[in-house]
C-alpha cells in the first residue's frame, strides 16, 4: 500500500471522527489514523460511544506490532487520564509510537496533558495540523467544554415569507419530506432536542430520530426536553411515549427567569451537568425568541419552503428586537437545496457590550 502524508491522514481522521457525532457525549468525537514507519496506513479508529474504546486504542489494536516507530494522527489531543478506559497517551507510548500529530488540544481540564506525557516519554508531538477543520467537526463539544454550557442550534421551518404556520394554525407540512428527513439526520447528531410547551400543545411532536436516509436506526435517541414553566404538558403527550428519555423542565425544578418562565441559563447548565453538549432547539417561535434574546443560540438552521402564506404566525417571536439597529445579524456559512427547499445555516454575530 502507498504511503500517505500526515495531512492526508488527518483529513481521513476528521472523516472518521464525524461518524461518532451524536453518540459520544459527554465525550468528544475523535478520529485516529496510524501510519507505520514507512507512512502506510496500518490502523484507523474513531470514538463511537462514551465508555467504549477511544479512537487511538481502536487504531492501535488494528496496527499491532506495526505501530512501533510509526505516527499516530489524531483529531484531538490524546487523553491523559483513567476514566472508564485507560489513558491513550500511555497506550501510544507503550506501543512504541515515535510521533503523534494532533489537530486540536484538549480543553477538558480532566483529560488534558496527553501531549506533555508523550513528549516526556520522548515521543515527537506536533500540534495544529488541519486544526480549523477538526475544530469545526467537533465544534459543539469544544464550545461546551470551554464555556461550561451546551452548544445550541436553533432549527426552524418557514415559508419564504417567514411564516411558521397558516392563519388557521395548520402547519403540517410547511417543508418537503426531504427537508424533514434532513432534520432527522440533524437530530441524530445532538444530545438533546428542546421545545417549548406551546409546541407540544399545538403539534404533539414525538421528537425522536426516525427515517434516517440510509435506513439505519438511530444508535441513541437524544433526550427530549419540554420547557414548561407550570407543567402543562399533557399526560398523554407523545413526548411521554417512552420511545426516548424525556425531561419536562419546569420552573419549580430548574428555577424561574425574570419573566416567570423557565430560567434558560439554569436550564442549559443543568443539561450540561447531565452530559449534554449539543442541543437542537426546535421551537417554537416564542421559546426561540427567548433563547436568541438571551444570546444563547450558537447556530441557526432554517429550512425555507418555496411557498407563500401571507398570514399566520411568524417563525420567531419576541427576540428582544424593536428597532432595526438591534436586529440580530447572521453570517451565512452554508446554503444547500434539500428537495425543493433551501437549508440555510448561519451563525449569529457576537454583539458588542
Ligand atoms: N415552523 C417551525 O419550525 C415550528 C417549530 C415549532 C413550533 N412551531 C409552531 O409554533 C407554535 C407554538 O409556538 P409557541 O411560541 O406558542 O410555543 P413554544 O415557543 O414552543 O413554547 C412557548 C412556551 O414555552 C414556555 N416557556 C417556559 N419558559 C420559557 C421561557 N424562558 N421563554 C419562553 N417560553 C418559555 C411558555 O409557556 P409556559 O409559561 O406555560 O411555560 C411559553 O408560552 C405552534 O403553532 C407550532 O406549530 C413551528
Amino acid at each position: 500500500m502507498a504511503s500517505v502524508s500526515v495531512d492526508e491522514a488527518m483529513r481521513r481522521a476528521i472523516e472518521l471522527a464525524a461518524r461518532g457525532l451524536g453518540t459520544t457525549s459527554p465525550n468528544p468525537v475523535v478520529g485516529c489514523v496510524l501510519l507505520d514507519a514507512d507512512g502506510e496506513v496500518v490502523g484507523e479508529g474513531f470514538h463511537a460511544y462514551a465508555g467504549g474504546p477511544h479512537a487511538e486504542i481502536v487504531a492501535l489494536a488494528q496496527a499491532g506490532q506495526r505501530a512501533k516507530d510509526g505516527t499516530a494522527v489524531v483529531t484531538l489531543e490524546p487523553c491523559d487520564h483513567t476514566g472508564r478506559t485507560g489513558p491513550c497517551s500511555t497506550a501510544l507510548v507503550q506501543a512504541g509510537v515515535a510521533r503523534v500529530v494532533i489537530a486540536v488540544p484538549d480543553p477538558n481540564p480532566v483529560a488534558t496533558g496527553g501531549a506533555a506525557t508523550l513528549r516526556a516519554a520522548g515521543v515527537r508531538v506536533d500540534l495544529g495540523v488541519r486544526a480549523s477543520e477538526a475544530e469545526s467537526g467537533n465544534v459543539a463539544w469544544l464550545t461546551a467544554m470551554r464555556r461550561g454550557w451546551p452548544f445550541v442550534i436553533w432549527k426552524y421551518a418557514a415559508t419564504l415569507d417567514g411564516r411558521s404556520a397558516a392563519a388557521d394554525g395548520t402547519s403540517m407540512w410547511i417543508t418537503s419530506e426531504a427537508a424533514r428527513m434532513d432534520v432527522h439526520a440533524l437530530r441524530a447528531t445532538v444530545d438533546a432536542v428542546v421545545v417549548g410547551v406551546g409546541t407540544v400543545l399545538a403539534d404533539d411532536p414525538r421528537l425522536t430520530v426516525r427515517n434516517l436516509r440510509d435506513g439505519s436506526l438511530a444508535i441513541r435517541q437524544p433526550l427530549r426536553v419540554v420547557v414548561d414553566s407550570a407543567g402543562r404538558t399533557p399526560v398523554d403527550a407523545q413526548v411521554r411515549d417512552g420511545a426516548a428519555r424525556t425531561w419536562i423542565a419546569t420552573a419549580a425544578e430548574v428555577g424561574a427567569g425574570p419573566d416567570g418562565g423557565v430560567d434558560l441559563f439554569a436550564l442549559l447548565a443543568a443539561l450540561h451537568g447531565q452530559g449534554v453538549r449539543a442541543v437542537l432547539l426546535e421551537g417554537g417561535p416564542r421559546l426561540a425568541g427567548a433563547f436568541l434574546a438571551a444570546g444563547l443560540v450558537d447556530r441557526v438552521v432554517g429550512y425555507l419552503a418555496p411557498r407563500l402564506l401571507g398570514a399566520g404566525p411568524a417563525a420567531l417571536v419576541d427576540a428582544g428586537v424593536t428597532t432595526i439597529t438591534d436586529a440580530i445579524d447572521l453570517e451565512i456559512i452554508d446554503v444547500t437545496q434539500v428537495g425543493p427547499d433551501l437549508r440555510i445555516t448561519a451563525l449569529p454575530r457576537k454583539r458588542e457590550g
